[in-house]
This record gives C-alpha cells, sequence and structure tokens, in this order.
C-alpha cells in the first residue's frame, strides 16, 4: 500500500486495499475496529506456557502443588502441565470437578447435616447439580473443543415453557408465549398511544415517531387502532391445521391491569443477560465431561483424591504443605509454588503464614447457598402432554426455576430439576432430609403439572450446597466489595510463592468461565515469577 495515511484514503477504498493485501478475514477484522462491523468479543489472551520459554534461560520448570482439583484446579494443572512444571493436585473428595458435579445413579453424597443419598437415577440418566449452561462467548468452550468434549445445546428460553405464579388456579400455569404477547403487547399499547397523542414530542422528531411507532405496532402486534387485543403470539387452543381448520387462537385475554398485576413481565430480562442469552450449551453426556477430560489430559496420577491440606507455609526457596490422606494418614509435601484453589472460606481453615491481608481478603468472600433437585421420571410426560422439549419453568414457589431436560428428548425416562433456589429458600430446603425435599418439590410441582408430576417419579437426588463437604457453597457474595477492590489486592497480586485461583477471584463468580480466567492469570504469574526467579 503507498505511503497514505487512512484519512486520506474513503473508507471503502481503504477496507478494499487491506482487503486485496490481508484476505477477507484481516479486513473484517479491520472493519470491526472501525466500527462498521459487529465488534467481535475475543477471549481475553492467554498465552499457554510452553517447554521452549525455558530455552536459553538455564532454568527448568519446578514443582507445584494444587490445592483443589475443582475447575480453577485443574486447569491451573492442566496448562502448566503443558510446559513440563511438575504438578501434583490436592482434592479432598473423591471426584475432581469441584462443584461441577453430574449426578448419575450410583453417586453417593453424605451431606454436613448428615444426610446420606445415593443416586438411583437409571442408566444415562443424569442431572448436573452444579453449573449447567455455557454462554458461547464464555472461555469454558474453548477448553471443550480442544479436549475434544462435545457439546450441545442447553434450552435456557422456552416460548412453550410455563410461569406459574401462586395466585394462578393450579394445573393452570400460563405459558411464556402467552405472557409475551400480553405483556409485550400492552405496553407496546400505551407506548403507542402516549406517541401518538404527541406525549413524547418533546423526545422525538416526526420520523422518530414514525419509526417508533412501526416498530410498537409490529413489536406489541397492535391493530389498526393501536389497540393489543391478543393476538396468534398467545398461542392457540387448537393449532392451525389441515384445509377447512385455521385453528382457535388462545382467548380470554386479560385486561392491561390484570397482566401487569399478575407480574409474569418479571421474567423476561433474564434471557437478555449477557450470560444467560440464548443459544447455550452443554456438554453431551453430562457438564463433567469437562473436569474428566482435564483429568486424563493431566495424567490422574498427578492428582491425589482424598487428599485434604492442613497445613501450607511459604519461605524464600519453596512452600511446604501437609495434609491428611483419605486413610487419615498425615502427609508433608514441598514445591517451589501453591496456587490454592479451594473455596475460600475453607483456605483461612489451613494453619498457614500468608499473613493478615490474605486472611482479611479471604474473610471477605461470603459463601453463597443455593440447591437443586433432580427428579427422575419413568416417562417424558412434559413432552408428551405438555409439549415442552427443554428450557424452564419459571414460579413464584419455593421451587423458584424448574428446568426440563435438554437433552434424551423423545426417550423413556427424563430428569427434571424440579427446583434451583437460592439463598434463605436454598437453606430452609438443605434443613430438610432429601425425602421431605422431595415430598415438598412434588406437591409445589403438581400445582403446576398435574397428577404426573408426583405418579410417574421414580427417584429424585437433591443437594444442599452450603452442606457439601469441602466446598461448602454455591458460588459468593463480596460483601459490597467488587473483585477490583483493593482489599483483594494480596490474592490477585500474591507477593510470595502462593498464588490463588477460583471463580470468586474474578468478575465472573459462579461461572467455570471465571474459575478459568482466575486460573489462567494464577499460571501466567506463576510462570513468568518462574522465568524470572
Ligand atoms: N451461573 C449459575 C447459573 O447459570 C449461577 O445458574
Amino acid at each position: 500500500m503507498p505511503e497514505q495515511s487512512i484519512a486520506q484514503l474513503s473508507r471503502r477504498s481503504f477496507l478494499r486495499a487491506v482487503g486485496v493485501t490481508g484476505g477477507a478475514g484481516t479486513m473484517f477484522a479491520t472493519m470491526g475496529a472501525l466500527g462498521l462491523a459487529p465488534a467481535s468479543a475475543a477471549p481475553p489472551p492467554f498465552d499457554p506456557p510452553k517447554a521452549s520459554d525455558f530455552h536459553l534461560t538455564g532454568r527448568r520448570p519446578g514443582t507445584v502443588i494444587v490445592l483443589g482439583g475443582g475447575i480453577a484446579g485443574l486447569v491451573s494443572a492442566y496448562e502448566l502441565g503443558k510446559a513440563g512444571y511438575r504438578v501434583t493436585v490436592l482434592e479432598p473428595r473423591d471426584r475432581t470437578g469441584g462443584r461441577n458435579f453430574t449426578v448419575r445413579g450410583g453417586d453417593t453424597l453424605t451431606d454436613l447435616h448428615g444426610f446420606a443419598q445415593r443416586a438411583r437415577f437409571s442408566k444415562g440418566q443424569y442431572m448436573n447439580a452444579g453449573p449447567a449452561r455455557i454462554a458461547q462467548w464464555m472461555v469454558t468452550l474453548d477448553y471443550c473443543r480442544e479436549l475434544g468434549v462435545p457439546i450441545e445445546v442447553f434450552t435456557n428460553s422456552n416460548a412453550d415453557a410455563y410461569i406459574y405464579h401462586s395466585s394462578m388456579p393450579a394445573g393452570q400455569p400460563m405459558r411464556y408465549r402467552t405472557a409475551k404477547a400480553d405483556t409485550f403487547g400492552y405496553v407496546s399499547e400505551l407506548l403507542a398511544k402516549a406517541t401518538d397523542q404527541g406525549a413524547l414530542d418533546a423526545e422525538l422528531t416526526a420520523e422518530d415517531r414514525e419509526r417508533l411507532m412501526e416498530f410498537l405496532t409490529d413489536f406489541g402486534d397492535l391493530g389498526e387502532t393501536l389497540e393489543y387485543t391478543g393476538s396468534s403470539r398467545r398461542g392457540f387452543t387448537a393449532w392451525p391445521g389441515e384445509s377447512g381448520a385455521p385453528g382457535e387462537i388462545l382467548g380470554d385475554v386479560p385486561s392491561a391491569s390484570a397482566v401487569f398485576a399478575s407480574g409474569v413481565g418479571r421474567h423476561f430480562s433474564f434471557e437478555f443477560e449477557f450470560d444467560q442469552a440464548m443459544l447455550m450449551f452443554q456438554p453431551v453426556g453430562g457438564m463433567d465431561r469437562l473436569p474428566r477430560a482435564l483429568t486424563r489430559a493431566i495424567g490422574p496420577q498427578k492428582i491425589k483424591l482424598g487428599c485434604r491440606a492442613t497445613s501450607l507455609t511459604q519461605s524464600a526457596s519453596g512452600v511446604s504443605v501437609t495434609y491428611t490422606d483419605a486413610a487419615g494418614c498425615a502427609h508433608l509435601t514441598t514445591a517451589d509454588y501453591v496456587i490454592a484453589a479451594m473455596p475460600p472460606h475453607l483456605l483461612t481453615g489451613l494453619t498457614h503464614n500468608l499473613g493478615a491481608d490474605v486472611v482479611a481478603a479471604l474473610t471477605a468472600i461470603r459463601p453463597s447457598s443455593a440447591g437443586k433437585i433432580g427428579l427422575e421420571y419413568r416417562s417424558r410426560w412434559w413432552e408428551t402432554d405438555h409439549r415442552i422439549y427443554g428450557g424452564i419453568t419459571e414460579t413464584d414457589l419455593d421451587l423458584v426455576h424448574v428446568w426440563h431436560p435438554s437433552y434424551g428428548y423423545h426417550g423413556d425416562r427424563g430428569v427434571m430439576i424440579g427446583y434451583y433456589h437460592y439463598g434463605a429458600t436454598a437453606d430452609r430446603y438443605s434443613a430438610m432430609s432429601p425425602k421431605d425435599r422431595e415430598t415438598t418439590a412434588v406437591a409445589l410441582g403438581e400445582r403446576i403439572y398435574g397428577a404426573k408430576y408426583r405418579t410417574e417419579l421414580d427417584s429424585s437426588f437433591s443437594i444442599a450446597w452450603r452442606e457439601v463437604p469441602h466446598l461448602e457453597a454455591a458460588w459468593h457474595s463480596f460483601a459490597g466489595n467488587s473483585p477490583q477492590s483493593p482489599i483483594f489486592k494480596p490474592l490477585v497480586e500474591p507477593a510470595g510463592r502462593v498464588l490463588f485461583a477460583g471463580d470468586w477471584l474474578s468478575n465472573m463468580d459462579a461461572w467455570q468461565h471465571g474459575a478459568i480466567l482466575a486460573a489462567r492469570k494464577a499460571v501466567t504469574t506463576l510462570h513468568a515469577r518462574a522465568l524470572a526467579r
């Protein structure tokens, strides 16, 4: 390209020139930088450590102990392993994955209340008790790709799923499509009338007004008179059929006042969220396909299951760690570095010399509660009787969210998530025995779905994350702080040989994506130090 500034070129000729020399990919990226193409939200940059980074340095990759075999710990070990670090993962549970826990038949759990459960799910049936959905932009999917973990769509929103509020009669939940048609219809009607009557003239030009009216009549499916009177968007009592059967639109359109009073509109913004918008994905066969693949890639012999760290002492030359193995025997081990990828509130329980600032930071991260119950049914009555294939029914009951499985369509059986709730509700259910949780959940679910919610039930498995040994949290709260708050500096920019990782050390707490980003940051810091020392 001749020496000529971008400003001297027309935008089109500049882009043509870039296209010729750099190819379409370069041109598209350049268009993005100029604001002419959809901005691509690239995954955050990460340069995995490589063995070749040590060439000509006179140094060799050292030893690392990773405390915790959850996603942050596994990703740390996996990435360090690429450069030849000798990594040992200490994991107190009998499995890797941490909160990434897929429950299948035969899995057992005894919680801190002493409630013992053995899952009786049939072959091929499972519940993702922890993470269960992945957004397309999350780096979690990059690990699925890299490790060959197949993925499939997780249906997060479904027009045919229900909304059920206690004010609705039993057995008469509302379809999402109906709730949306009515809410968007009336909101559009009001705004269209206000615009038409000139109420927004101070805000809008005549052209703006025209465009807004065009949008609103379409968005709300309004008639000539700008009234919302119902619409095929509500659904049908008889679907349009063969010639002579035009269908019967669902009638009894409630008044605007009744629609607003019902509060159904409060559920719609969920699917607008950057982290919850469709499409979302899940690994085929269960979320734990990811930690299993990571475990294989690290080398299972490097992961000590049933081993609980008890102390951590760092010095100028290394870190020593004591731990207790599954048989209760105490061990002492040493390494050049430690990545502490344990729950922050459990990390404070170790004997250590990390200092008061680290303790203050760890203590500022508080554990949060959440619970789920998986209900295995002998038939997929939600598909056959309710025509619901995946997606979430929202309720104002204790159940909060009820999930229809996004796998195994048209199979003989299926596992519904009968509740997914948090906070005080989760604490209340956690105190109940698993049998009582099931009884309560089924009684509430029956109000939405009818008798089969009870009669078709085969077995259940429930989890109360605050009570799961060695994890004791679903996710975290930050007591008025943000992950950027100075109090967390000793964790984010640790001075010594102990580094920290976990979703709780990212801006995406409660997501594997956050755990991965925190792990990558710890790995990058560790590697830079190892190369510099
Ligand atoms: N990331 C968690 C969820 O999607 C909180 O439910």
